[in-house]
């Protein structure tokens, strides 16, 4: 057990992911080639930290990492394969980050690294070089995490809808999302969505059949749990299909499902699908009740509904509703739930939520065919995927 993990930190908000920042942890020592030591890693608020600061560093307030090595000093013998512990105040963590514009688990990484290179004996305040070194390593390992997080890279799933709004506004069969989608999935996304609407007014029955055909990735069929669209969904048997709420006079899907309301009806669902080979993820807001209900009926994905995040006005609610997204994925992925997230991202919007480790997938649409109109449809794909890295 080389990562003695505790999370002291009660607050309720920014919510950490315990599991991503044990791993992450564990990976860094493997890569500082200590897999044999074990690490003590304490998570804490502001008040904790400046405690420690003044006890032992004489310093007032808080700051970001404490390191206390078990292997400086006389006594090496107590200290076993123990290298020592590292503190870090997720107060000050998400005030860093915010300011950095990063999710808070990327701060916490620098932080990580930080405090472990500190215990590998690394120390930037003795001298110039010293300091040169440090930062040197500490680049060459926060490289090697992006590396590695590159390899479990977050998928992108376009929504083809709108080229078939487009081809309904004439009445005609140009553009075809199913030419779309093929094109998507060249510039690298591995997945296509498209929502078959009870009032057809996009997607048609024509393109779901055809794209059954051509989608060489996965095909999440969106729909609302209608007896019409739930046969056709088991006659035509998608990958995956995503249940949302549909409401005829919205413009777009307008909030999550009510999962927890509706427990029976969507569980039968779920279990046809299932019985067909077909997983169902729900579309749901980042709530705690919703992602419950979701894994009691048997969902095997949530799709965390981000449009609150994507449509805020003032950085304050922008942060309250990323971090809202941030807890309800971790919830859901602790309760064994796989997760996408979706809806409103954009190029501005979509690299911090991107960034969770909890999250498997997000579903865009809007965004992706509103700038391939300038730029064309594959350099608007590979444009969102570079963001995603
Ligand atoms: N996810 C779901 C469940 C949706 O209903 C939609 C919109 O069709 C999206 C994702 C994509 O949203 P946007 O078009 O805003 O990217």
């Amino acid at each position: 057990m080389p990562i003695l993990f505790q999370n002291d930190f009660q607050h309720a908000f920014p919510r950490v992911n315990e599991l991503q920042v044990s791993k992450t942890a564990k990976f860094l020592l493997a890569l500082a080639g200590r897999s044999d030591a074990e690490l003590s890693v304490l998570l804490v608020d502001d008040q904790h930290i400046a405690e420690l600061n003044k006890t032992w560093r004489r310093k007032s307030g808080p700051t970001n990492v404490l390191s206390f090595s078990l292997t400086e000093g006389e006594d090496l013998t107590r200290a076993g394969n123990l290298l020592g512990d590292i503190v870090i105040s997720v107060d000050t963590a998400a005030r860093e980050a915010r300011k950095e514009r990063i999710s808070v688990h990327q701060r916490l990484n620098v932080l990580l690294v930080h405090g472990l290179l500190h215990l590998l004996g690394y120390d930037h305040e003795k001298s110039d070089s010293e300091a040169e070194r440090m930062f040197r390593k500490e680049r060459e390992l926060l490289l090697e995490l992006k590396r590695k997080r590159r390899e479990e890279m977050i998928r992108l799933a376009v929504n083809v809808d709108h080229v078939a709004t487009l081809r309904e506004a004439r009445g005609i069969s140009e553009p075809d999302p199913v030419l779309a989608a093929g094109i998507c999935e060249l510039a690298g996304a591995e997945g296509i969505v498209v929502h078959l609407r009870e009032d057809r007014r996009h997607i048609q029955d024509r393109d779901v059949l055809i794209l059954r055909q051509t989608v060489k990735t996965k095909l999440n069929l969106e729909m609302g749990a209608n007896q019409e669209i739930i046969k056709f969904a088991l006659k035509v048997k998608p990958d995956m299909v995503t249940l949302v709420p549909e409401k005829r006079q919205e413009l777009t899907t307008e909030g999550g499902l009510n999962v927890a309301g509706q427990k029976k009806k969507l569980k039968n669902v779920i279990s046809q699908m299932n019985d067909n080979g077909i997983p169902v993820s729900l579309f749901i807001d980042p709530d705690s009740r919703q992602i419950e209900a979701s894994h009691n009926i048997g969902a095997t994905f949530v799709e965390i509904h981000t449009g609150r995040y994507c449509d805020a006005t003032s950085e304050e609610e922008t942060e309250q509703e990323f971090e809202l997204i941030v807890a309800a994925a971790e919830d859901a992925y602790e309760a064994g739930l796989r997760v996408n997230a979706g809806h409103g991202l954009n190029y501005v919007n979509t690299t911090r939520v991107a960034s969770l480790d909890t999250i498997e997938e997000l579903s865009i649409g809007h965004a992706v065919m509103a700038r391939a109109i300038f730029v064309g449809l594959d350099q608007a794909v590979r444009e969102m995927l570079g963001l995603m890295m």
